[in-house]
């Protein structure tokens, strides 16, 4: 997939569990993830460099993947450490593997050619785990930049959410503040005193969005590309308001409902977009309130 390279999320950490394979879409590519004795995380190709078996179609055995078709095992780092018909090793046979790194319970992919960026992009320090959180996941059929480009958008409140968040939203923008760089798109409403606002939103590069209501209510949504046609909504709530320990499921329950209305109202005009990659949609004219939308475009390229 044609995408700047980046560290990019591409899951939650949860998602691969330890003696567990997973297979997974993304960018286009179909990839293996899986875990050493250690617990360290390895994303390879999900393709025998043999006879192109699907690896996750196999098994893990001393940690390492073996292949389902004729056994052969892929070391951590995607070398063949075993070939039964030869009884030993082939190094000189690998499976492309990807870098990655986990942290706070999402796992970075570096997705482009060469070396990966030391820097990974910053985390949000406005969330932790001593909010109670709640997960959901969405799958919506557009690329990837109509789906960010969504949530650079506000001036859509008052007519898709018309019947939930934008119910007393007004089409007449009062414009927030943006501030707007290499590594992030934030914006908000200053406050008279000058103070830092409690509330606001803010995009990082390449794929990882929060909508910090209030200092106790954020949600982070991550875009995860799976291929030109696709992709993955990975939400995650966080809230230290009515932390009742019995009552936690039933409320992240309630509350995930609502919020899966409120991306279903999005979903529902967003793969309307056509075309579906904003880097083929020469014939858009921007408006004032699209200006974290073209920042956005012109680092996509
Ligand atoms: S195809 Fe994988 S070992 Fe033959
Ligand atoms: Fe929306």
């Amino acid at each position: 997939m044609n995408l700047p390279k980046h560290w990019y999320v591409i899951a939650r950490s949860p998602e691969i569990k330890k003696n567990k394979i997973l297979s997974l879409t993304r960018f286009g590519q179909r990839l293996v993830l899986w875990r050493d004795i250690q617990g360290a995380l390895t994303i390879m190709d999900d393709r025998c460099p043999h006879r192109s078996a699907q690896l996750s179609l196999g098994e893990l055995k001393n940690g390492k993947l073996a292949c389902p078709f004729h056994g052969f095992q892929f070391d951590a780092v995607g070398t063949c450490q075993w070939v039964p018909e030869l009884n030993r090793a082939a190094p000189k046979l690998s499976v492309k593997t990807y870098q990655n790194r986990e942290k706070d319970g999402w796992v970075w992919m570096w997705w482009g050619d060469g070396e990966p960026a030391d820097k990974m992009p910053a985390w949000f320090t406005e969330v932790d785990d001593t909010f109670c959180t709640a997960y959901m996941k969405a799958s919506w059929k557009t690329h990837f930049s109509r789906s960010v480009e969504n949530q650079l958008d506000y001036a859509h409140l008052p007519f898709v959410h018309r019947n939930s968040i934008g119910k007393y939203a007004t089409p007449i923008q009062r414009y927030p503040e943006f501030k707007m760089d290499e590594e992030r798109i934030k914006w908000f409403f200053p406050r008279a005193d000058g103070l830092e606002p409690q509330s606001f939103i803010e995009f990082r590069f390449p794929n990882v969005w929060i909508n910090r209501i209030s200092e106790k209510y954020s949600i982070t949504l991550a875009f995860v590309p799976v291929d030109d046609q696709h992709t993955d909504l990975y939400l995650k709530s966080y809230r230290k308001f009515a932390n009742i320990p019995g009552l936690n499921r039933v409320i992240n329950f309630l509350m995930l409902r609502r919020t899966r209305g409120i991306l279903n109202e999005d979903r529902q005009v967003v793969t309307s977009q056509e075309p579906i990659d904003v880097r083929l949609a020469t014939e858009e004219v921007l408006f004032p309130s699209d200006q974290a939308v073209r920042h956005f475009r012109k680092w996509l390229g």
